[in-house]
């Protein structure tokens, strides 16, 4: 056989590696790289081959022309290996990208849009917020109540007045009008004191029914959230700080409460607290009637009847109570001119709160 020149071999490496070189290039997975490996850098590949013939070399050419080859092959190596690097990260994100599973993408492409809370959950939510952030609890009572809770406890025997303002939904279930649909969140108060031991401070907010017809102010069903404060030395000062703490809390600080006598069975001496109409902030307008100032809700100083139906005694503890309307209190503060509206679920008025 007769010897190779040092140039044939050089030749020939640069063959091997051209071709190399040239499909590395078109490389398009790893399948055909490993194919590139096997038919250049391999046992059974060219360059083996190459290596293969320096056997037959004279020592001297031996020498250089296997530098040769060993120079061209941990070059191929390296080259190699950096494209087999980025090609498997390279597969690693294309599959990432296929299995990404974007369901915000899908919503909106497909016209869905995320809820919301109903504006009266968010309210409701707002108030317990605020008196949790004043150390009152949030307590809850069932909707379907005894007579004894709604009426009589509270110091409202049959014959009284106040049940006419508060026309009740009875049910056909034991005695006939001995159950109903709670009027008011007040019995709240009577389960909270027949269960607790003062100090107590605790608001109970709530769903409430009435036989309501429906118009701009008034809806059958409608929540409302009571407050209930029992402890030694409570004052009616303390009632009116915290109706001004919390009304600045939900309108913000340019709006003042104030107290009007009124009257209620259940507390002794009552109010009605007003705050300054949020439509023309007291200057009077067609909302307040030229007042200035808007009705929220009734409050007042515990009766002492009312300690003694749960067993309270009235020389030892003191207490106030307030109540008002969720809903109506939202109607003013949105300027909702028709109540009814929240009922109706309309999208269009809900999605603007
Ligand atoms: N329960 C009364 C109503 O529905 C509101 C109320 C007035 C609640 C005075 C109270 C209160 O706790 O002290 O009209």
């Amino acid at each position: 056989m007769s010897q190779l020149s040092l140039q044939e071999i050089i030749d020939e490496v640069n063959e091997v590696k051209r071709y190399f070189y040239a499909s590395l290039e078109n490389i398009d997975g790893i399948e055909s790289l490993k194919e590139l490996e096997i038919a250049v850098l391999s046992k059974k590949g060219s360059v083996a081959f190459l290596n293969r013939q320096l056997g037959s070399l004279d020592q001297d050419l031996r020498q250089s022309a296997g530098a040769v080859i060993n120079q061209a092959r941990s070059e191929m190596k390296g080259d190699f290996d950096e494209a087999f690097r980025k090609l498997v990260a390279k597969t690693r994100d294309t599959q990432l990208e296929h299995e990404k599973l974007d369901l915000s993408e899908i919503i909106t492409d497909s016209g869905f849009r995320a809820g919301r809370k109903h504006l009266i959950t968010r309210t409701r939510e707002e108030l317990e917020d605020i008196f949790i952030g004043m150390g009152f609890t949030v307590e809850e009572g069932p909707e379907v109540e005894t007579d004894w809770h709604n009426f009589e406890a509270l110091n409202i025997p049959p014959y009284h007045p106040a049940r006419a303002g508060q026309d009740s939904f009875y049910l056909k279930f034991g005695d006939p009008e001995s159950m109903l649909l709670r009027t008011h969140t007040s019995p709240v108060q009577i389960r909270v004191m027949t269960s607790q031991q003062p100090p107590i401070y605790a608001v109970m907010p709530g769903r409430v029914y009435r036989r309501d017809t429906a118009d701009a102010r008034h809806t059958p069903v409608f929540h409302q959230i009571e407050g209930l404060v029992v402890d030694k030395d409570i004052s009616f000062a303390n009632l009116a700080g915290t109706i001004e703490t919390f009304t600045k809390a939900i309108f913000g600080p340019s709006i003042v409460s104030r107290l009007r006598p009124a009257f209620f069975p259940f507390t002794e001496p009552s109010a009605e607290f007003e705050v300054t109409c949020t439509i023309c902030e007291g200057v009077g307008c067609r909302t307040c009637s030229n007042t200035g100032w808007i009705e929220l809700g009734g409050c007042g100083m515990i009766d002492p009847k009312v300690f003694a139906s749960v067993g309270l005694d009235s020389e030892v503890w003191s207490g106030f109570a307030f109540g008002f309307g969720i809903d109506r209190l939202a109607q003013m503060r949105y300027a909702i001119s028709d109540m009814r509206i929240l009922l109706d679920n309309d999208v269009r008025f809900l999605r603007q709160f």
